[in-house]
């Protein structure tokens, strides 16, 4: 049942605090994890999974942060059994309600999302990973960077749905969003320097499988679910999307934290930033004295979309290398999309961006109403 300080899931404070939680005594026991696996020792991670869960009474008397904590650290057995070709439930059955009772009690889908994989996971010694290699540590560390940007992004764009382009604020709103959405140019720089594509394509990505439970198909805690597409919603996708990007969001959500899909609830349908910007900008010749101010919205706009560009752009890069056909494992990404998606996803963002891009420039409406 969601608690209500369930809501509050990815504030600093809880973050900290459910990284120093150990309900399920798994700190010594996962330190392990790394070299099972590399041992492709089954029986070894069946035993740990069936360790590892909480009896009836100690899972009643968890907290929220606890069953965050408890999932984290079964999550991450989970993973390793479907690594080694086993579905981890079918294997210890006895794990299904547990999983079942902390995704209720959290508000989340019944397995670890990338959240429990990255932002709840402790650093330095008490890091839970699957192939302990310093790789490895850098994807995770490229999500946690962005993670509080991405909170503070989202949180901007709730209020710039209220907002008005022809209003100072419009910009100066837009330009702390880009402030926001730029550490993810530098998580993906971060991981061009340090992480190989063939290291992500045959060690990492095998760990990111789905898993089945209760008859659900789960994706694995990767990257992909890190909700840019939620700062997309806002400024150009809730009405400028494409069918295959719409689809991929769709199949993200129940990923997410309650707070972001509760911000997603109250933005499906609504008018984009860009769609607003272009139609007050049909606008302007009767409020020439907006003028100004709605210029500056659809350069700050434009910045904005820059950015997304930019780190996308760099993403494609490894991502295309990670899933070459000689290398690869899997046909598509943990996230169930391709790597033409992401192409599609990239053209869009380069198109909304020289729509807006253009208007900042021309006093000529453009584009209005394209949708
Ligand atoms: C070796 C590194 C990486 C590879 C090979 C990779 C590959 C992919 C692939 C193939 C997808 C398509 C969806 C899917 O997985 O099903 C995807 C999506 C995505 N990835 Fe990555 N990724 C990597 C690292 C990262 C990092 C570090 C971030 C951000 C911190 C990130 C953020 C995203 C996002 C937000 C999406 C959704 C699509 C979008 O918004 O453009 N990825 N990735």
């Amino acid at each position: 049942m969601p608690t209500s300080d369930s809501l509050m899931h990815g504030n600093e404070i809880q973050i900290e605090r459910v990284r120093s939680l150990d309900p399920l005594a798994a700190d010594k026991r996962l330190a392990r994890l790394p070299q099972i696996n590399a041992a492709s020792d089954i029986r070894a991670l069946s035993l740990l999974l069936g360790d590892l869960l909480p009896d009836p009474g100690g899972l009643a008397a968890f907290d929220t942060d606890h069953c965050i904590a408890a999932m984290r650290d079964l999550g991450m057995v989970l993973g390793s059994i479907k690594r080694h070709g086993q579905e981890p439930l079918a294997v210890v059955p006895r794990a299904t309600p547990v999983l079942i009772e902390l995704g209720a009690r959290t508000d989340m889908v019944p397995r670890d999302v990338v959240h429990h994989y990255c932002t709840w996971n402790p650093t330095g010694d008490r890091e839970r990973m699957y192939t302990g290699d310093g790789q490895e540590r850098y994807l995770q560390d490229s999500v946690r960077m962005v993670f509080p940007h991405l909170r503070a992004a989202l949180e901007l764009c709730h209020i710039l749905q209220d907002c008005d382009p022809r209003d100072t604020k419009f910009a100066v709103l837009l330009d702390a969003l880009n402030r926001e959405v730029a550490p993810m140019i530098d998580s993906i720089d971060l991981v061009l320097e340090h992480v190989s594509p063939r290291y992500f394509a045959r060690d990492l990505r095998p760990y990111f499988e789905e898993v089945v439970v209760d008859g659900a198909t789960l994706l694995g805690p990767a990257a992909a679910q890190v909700p840019l597409w939620l700062v997309d919603e806002v400024v150009w996708a809730s009405d400028r999307s494409s069918a295959d990007y719409l689809g991929f969001v769709h199949h993200s959500v129940p990923y997410s934290l309650p707070r972001w899909r509760e911000l997603h609830d109250g933005w499906v349908g609504t008018p984009s930033l860009v769609t607003r910007v272009l139609r007050a900008h049909e606008d302007e010749v009767e409020h020439a004295a907006t003028i100004p101010a709605l210029r500056a919205s659809a350069k700050s706009l434009a910045s904005v979309l820059r950015t997304v560009t930019v780190f996308r752009g760099r993403h494609m890069g490894i991502a295309r290398q990670a899933y070459q056909e000689d290398l690869r494992l899997y046909p598509v990404g943990s996230g169930g999309a391709s790597v033409d998606l992401l192409r599609e996803i990239i053209d869009l963002t380069r198109e909304n961006a020289h729509l807006v891009k253009a208007m900042g420039q021309s006093r000529r409406p453009v584009g209005a109403g394209t949708a």
